[in-house]
């Protein structure tokens, strides 16, 4: 009987590569340095990115704005215009590696708003993104709704610079309760590591929304959940490497990236982030395992990359790159 292993496109992928003599991104290992560096910018977005250098970038993670008059920094006379100004900026400025999220939904009825299908088209006609997964981020508190079916989820589309994309998933597999484990490994069918493993979350994440009492709450009208980047930062990103997320917000990206040892660029145009990011420190000091970090407030992007790539360089620099075994 062939071995089933031979069917899995992710092995002949790597088998693939491994011909071509290059390695599977997904064979990075991260680069654990002494601190965190966070950069943040109280900037334009487009104007920020401009000054990005090339190929700088493992993760970037953004929460746009959707032209829904949600407050003054959410009203576009040509969505789409504005967005192409970014969007177009995406593909030079990640690493080979490299993966985009974008938040959104496809919920906008009226066509003078942005929505997450009009910036995936676009993605996909006008740029050489590649287009990942959809992931639907489903929860269970919401508003109701009397003249269609009240709204329980929202989109995020992972796009990638190349195929040869970062991914972990081991990193965010949900692990199987005692009673399933006991069960499973009865099944001689079951690899008893891939048991001990858990199972791949899929593309449907059920984690609740910031109710307006919740204490992860630091003011933002539009704060998205740690839990929820916390996953795309483990997935799509290694230790060491850099997340930008050029509509911080209140800086939750910040957050999960100083917990998870990613350096991260954080931009917005309203200085508030800074207020709302000490309030994200300090939800998150008293944990006696949070890793060293450092935040630069007012320094160029220049300095601010120099700054990682010294901490990086002393850690033994450069992400340590080890062959899997492919059995
Ligand atoms: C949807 S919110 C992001 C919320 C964030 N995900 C969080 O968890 O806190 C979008 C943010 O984009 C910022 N923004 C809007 N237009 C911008 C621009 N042109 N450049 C930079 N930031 C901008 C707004 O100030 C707002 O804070």
């Amino acid at each position: 009987m062939p071995n089933k292993s031979h069917f899995n496109s992710g092995h002949r992928a790597i088998n693939q590569l491994r011909k071509g003599g290059a390695l599977h991104s997904s064979t990075i290992t991260g680069v654990q340095a002494s601190y965190t560096v966070h950069g943040i910018f109280i900037q334009d977005a487009v104007e920020f990115l401009k000054t990005l250098p090339d190929s700088s970038v493992q993760l970037i993670l953004i929460d746009p704005p959707y032209n829904i008059d949600l407050d003054a920094w959410d009203s576009f006379h040509n969505y789409l215009d504005w967005a192409k100004e970014w969007l177009d900026q995406i593909y030079r400025v990640l690493s080979d590696s490299g993966n985009c999220v974008i938040f959104g939904g496809f919920q906008y009825q009226d066509l003078k708003k942005g929505d997450l299908l009009e910036i995936l088209h676009y993605t996909r006609h006008e740029t050489a993104l590649r287009f990942v997964n959809l992931i639907i981020w489903y929860y269970k508190n919401g508003m109701s709704a009397h003249r269609f079916f009240a709204n329980r989820h929202e989109e995020a589309v992972w796009l990638s610079k190349t195929k040869r994309y970062y991914f972990d998933l081991d990193s965010v597999r949900v692990p199987f309760d005692e009673a399933t484990k006991k069960i499973y490994k009865k099944d001689k069918r079951l690899n008893p590591e891939s048991i001990e493993k858990g199972k791949n979350p899929t593309n449907v994440w059920e984690i609740g929304r910031l109710n307006g009492n919740s204490t992860e709450r630091v003011g933002h009208l539009t704060q998205k959940p740690a839990e929820l980047i916390r996953r795309f930062v483990k997935a799509l990103s290694f230790e060491g490497s850099i997340v930008l997320d050029f509509f911080a917000g209140s800086g939750t990206t910040g957050r999960v990236c100083i917990e998870e040892r990613r350096h991260s660029l954080l931009v917005d145009s309203d200085s508030q982030l800074y207020s709302y990011l000490d309030k994200h420190i300090e939800q998150i000091e008293s944990d006696l395992f949070l890793p060293k970090y450092r935040l630069m407030k007012s320094s160029s992007i220049h300095t601010v990359l120099d700054e990682i790539a010294f901490v990086n360089q002393q850690a033994q620099c450069d992400p340590i790159l080890e062959e899997h075994s492919n059995e």
